[in-house]
């Protein structure tokens, strides 16, 4: 069967005053998934929305709620983002004062967990929490704004991680720089899942994007 990948819209880039109707755009394009970006203004340059706000747009939507939290020590945080109804939980490497405790903390939840690096951490940093996670995003920007561009060697780690993942059943997704000229570099990388932020909410034809995206294919192949 021919191979596909989940593409993951990160609201992001959506008009937060119509959040309703991005939520609607985002399942009208066929795929399950959402990317929603907390930031902090401390762990990057950036601040976005909290708890509150998913706790809010959760009954107004059935998709896969996959949050990436920017966040110093997002331990603190990860019961209000369990309760506020996430479906996986990423925190980065570069945050947790102790990376162990805070996947185990949001397991507890029944929450699925990821793990993230930015372009500048090796990807040997997430090697010893493999068998935990359920999910590893590998930042292919310097996470804390939409509209960048991908750093071509980040793909690296999405080989290797796919290389020795074995019989282990985590996702390898990427984040930053996704679209239609990066897709098949990205595909072929081997990941499962591609967020999409900009590409996705300039596309005008969002049900085709998704499903031209989710098999590689983009203008430029
Ligand atoms: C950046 C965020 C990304 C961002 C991607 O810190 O983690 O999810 O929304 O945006 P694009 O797809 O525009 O690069
Ligand atoms: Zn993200």
């Amino acid at each position: 069967m021919e191979r596909s990948i989940i593409i993951a819209p990160s609201v992001l880039s959506a008009d937060f005053s119509d959040i309703r109707s991005a939520l609607e755009d985002i399942r009208l394009s066929g795929t399950n998934w959402v990317h929603l970006d907390v930031m902090d203004g401390v762990f990057v340059p950036n601040i976005t929305f909290g708890p509150k706000f998913i706790t809010d747009i959760r009954p107004h939507s059935d998709l896969f709620f996959d949050a990436h939290l920017m966040i110093e020590e997002p331990v603190r945080f990860v019961e209000h983002f369990a309760k506020a109804g996430c479906d996986c939980i990423t925190v980065h490497t570069e945050a947790c004062e102790d990376i162990r405790d805070t996947l185990e903390n949001i397991k507890s939840y029944g929450v699925e967990c990821g793990l993230s690096i930015r372009p500048s951490t090796p990807v040997s940093e997430v090697e010893p929490y493999l068998d935990m996670v359920d999910l590893v995003l590998i930042m292919s920007v310097n996470p804390g704004f939409g509209g960048q561009t991908l750093i071509p060697e980040t793909l690296d780690k999405v080989r290797r991680l796919a290389d020795i993942r074995g019989s282990r059943d985590y996702f390898i997704s990427i984040d930053g720089g996704v679209n239609s000229s990066t897709i098949a570099d990205v595909f072929d990388s081997g990941v499962d899942v591609a967020v999409a932020g900009s590409a996705f909410f300039n596309a005008k034809d969002k049900r085709a994007f998704v499903q031209k995206m989710s098999r590689g294919q983009g203008d430029l192949r």
